[in-house]
């Protein structure tokens, strides 16, 4: 989108909140995002910043193919999809990370192929090619801890954060795999065409995270 604005892509939900919050202290808000009602685009002539909601795992997209200048995104994601985008700063907010996780009484039977469900194949694929462990990836999209506790895999590859949701399924994690936070990502062509504006954004955005 090119209207002389840089254009954000925020995740929807608590991440994008606190995110937001970000922006807002370091004099990049936006008023009419905190009005009632169901827009999903807000503007602010004054400091010419444009912020939108998006569904978490599609902010990239919208930053890769230029709809957004820059945006937020998981660590996850990058790992997952390899988004052409350039990653400007570590957020170390949306802590978690990936993990091989499994019913208590798991144990592999490395005679035969493992059965393994996840939300990210790519990165599952990797870490079992680097480890030499024949899989069957089972793709979910959500709710993945049922996958073992229905026999539909032995274990799953998911994000964990508190490791609540493992839990009251009598799940448990096994191994990490990698450590996920939350990155300000730029579309290439803006990051070019908008220097002066995005390096300022993600100057002000790594001094004050420390
Ligand atoms: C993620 C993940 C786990 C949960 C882990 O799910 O897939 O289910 O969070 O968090 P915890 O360790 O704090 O319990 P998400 O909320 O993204 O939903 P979905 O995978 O079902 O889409």
């Amino acid at each position: 989108m090119n209207n002389g604005m840089i254009n954000i892509a925020l995740p929807k939900g608590r991440l994008g909140e606190s995110v937001l919050e970000i922006f807002e202290k370091l004099g990049y808000g936006c008023p009419a995002i905190h009005e009632k009602n169901r827009k999903l685009i807000f503007t602010n002539e004054e400091n010419g910043v444009c912020f939108f909601w998006v569904k978490p795992s599609d902010v990239a997209i919208y930053v890769e193919r230029g709809a957004a200048d820059i945006g937020v995104v998981g660590r996850d994601i990058l790992l997952e999809y390899s988004p052409d985008v350039y990653e400007l700063a570590d957020l170390k907010t949306g802590i978690c990370r990936m993990a091989v996780a499994g019913k208590s009484d798991y144990y592999d039977d490395t005679t035969k192929t493992l059965r393994v469900a996840t939300k990210f194949p790519n990165i599952a694929r990797g870490y079992y090619e680097k480890i030499g462990r024949d899989i069957d990836i089972i793709k979910l999209n959500g709710s993945i801890e049922l996958a073992p506790i229905l026999g539909l895999s032995d274990v799953i590859v998911d994000i964990v954060e508190t490791g609540k949701t493992l839990y009251e399924n009598g799940l448990e994690p096994y191994t990490d795999i990698v450590d996920i936070s939350a990155r300000l990502v730029s579309n290439k062509a803006s990051y070019k065409f908008k220097n002066g504006k995005i390096k300022e954004i993600s100057e002000k955005i790594i001094e004050y995270i420390g």
